[in-house]
C-alpha cells in the first residue's frame, strides 16, 4: 500500500481504521490519497511506542487519550499566514468595526472568535485591524470588554499561537502601519522574530477546542473566523457546524469562511451573505 512498508506494519486496514478514528472525531475526511501522508505523519508516534505495527499502536488509542490527541494533531493541516485572505479584513475594517468599537467603548461586552486559529496568525491580523493604525485609541480600545476566544484541535498549533513570535519576514504581509504599531523586534540572537504586542496577547483567551465537541462558551458572537478549516469536513459535518456557528452568533453579527467554503443546509435561513465568504446573523429565529 506504501511503497517500501510492509502491509504487516502499516496495512490497508489500519488506514480505514485511521481515516474512520478520525473522522468520527473532528469530521476531517481523510481521502484515500493521504495513505502515504497518514503514515509519514503518524510513524514517529508508533515508533515511539515501541509497538512494531500500527495495528498494534491503534489498539492502544482507546485507553490512552493523551497520546489520541497527539496522533488527531498530527493529522491536522495548520497551514495558515497573516493577513490571508485580505478582502475579510477590508470588510471587517469597515463594515464590522465600527459597531464593535462603539459597543466596547460604550461598555457593552464584545465576544471574537478564531475558530480553527491554528498558530494563531488570523487572531493576531483581526486585533491588529481592530486596534487600528493610532496607538492611543488602540490601547482605549485593547482596554475595554472586548474578548477574542481562538480555539484549535491542535495542542501543538495553539502553542504556536500562545508563544506570539513569529520570524519577521512572516509578517510581511501585513499594513505597514499595523506591524510597526503592534510588532516588536525579539531578541533571539537568531534569525530577527517579531512578537505581538503584549496589549493584544492579553485580550485573547486560547482554549483546545474539538468543534464537532460541546462548545463551553454561553455567550453569543459578535464576529467569528472559521477559515479554511470545513474544507477538510463532508457536507453533513459542514452544515451542522455552520448552523451552530449561525446559532452562537449575536442577531447581526459576522462570520467569516475560507474562500473555498460555502454555506448550506439549515444555515441559509439564519445567514445573509454580505460579501464574498462573508455572512451576517438574521434578526432573531
Ligand atoms: C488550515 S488551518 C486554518 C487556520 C486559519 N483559520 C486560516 O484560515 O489560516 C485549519 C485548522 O483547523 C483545525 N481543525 C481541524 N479540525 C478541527 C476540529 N474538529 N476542531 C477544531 N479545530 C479543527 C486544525 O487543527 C488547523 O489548525
Amino acid at each position: 500500500m506504501v511503497p517500501g512498508i510492509s502491509p504487516a506494519i502499516y496495512g490497508e486496514g489500519d488506514f480505514r481504521r485511521i481515516a474512520d478514528l478520525i473522522h468520527n472525531e473532528t469530521g476531517i475526511v481523510l481521502s484515500e490519497r493521504k495513505k502515504m501522508l497518514a503514515y509519514s505523519r503518524l510513524a514517529p508516534l508508533v515508533r515511539r511506542s515501541g509497538l512494531t505495527s500500527f495495528s498494534a499502536f491503534l489498539d492502544t488509542l482507546a485507553g490512552d487519550p493523551a497520546t489520541f490527541t497527539e496522533v488527531v494533531a498530527a493529522l491536522t493541516t495548520n497551514h495558515t499566514y497573516f493577513h490571508r485572505e485580505p478582502h475579510h479584513f477590508e470588510h471587517f475594517e469597515s463594515v464590522a468595526r465600527p459597531g464593535v468599537v462603539a459597543r466596547a467603548q460604550g461598555g457593552a461586552p464584545v465576544r471574537i472568535w478564531s475558530a480553527g486559529c491554528s498558530t494563531g496568525e488570523e487572531i493576531w491580523t483581526l486585533l491588529m485591524v481592530l486596534l487600528g493604525p493610532s496607538r492611543e485609541e488602540g490601547l482605549r480600545i485593547a482596554r475595554s470588554k472586548i474578548v477574542a476566544l481562538a480555539s484549535d484541535i491542535s495542542v501543538n498549533a495553539l502553542a504556536g499561537a500562545r508563544a506570539a513570535s513569529y520570524p519577521q519576514g512572516s509578517l510581511d504581509a501585513l499594513p505597514e502601519s499595523l506591524r510597526r504599531l503592534w510588532c516588536a523586534a525579539v531578541e533571539t540572537g537568531g534569525e530577527p522574530r517579531l512578537a505581538i504586542d503584549p496589549a493584544i496577547v492579553a485580550m485573547v483567551r486560547f482554549r483546545t477546542l474539538n468543534l464537532m465537541g460541546e462548545w463551553p462558551m454561553q455567550r453569543p458572537f459578535d464576529v467569528i473566523f472559521c477559515r479554511n478549516v470545513m474544507i477538510y469536513f463532508d457536507t453533513p459535518t459542514k452544515e451542522r457546524l455552520v448552523e451552530r456557528f449561525a446559532r452562537q452568533l449575536v442577531p447581526g453579527g459576522f462570520l467569516y469562511i475560507g474562500h473555498s467554503e460555502r454555506v448550506s443546509g439549515p444555515a441559509t435561513a439564519l445567514l445573509e451573505p454580505v460579501g464574498p465568504t462573508i455572512y451576517r446573523r438574521s434578526a432573531a429565529t
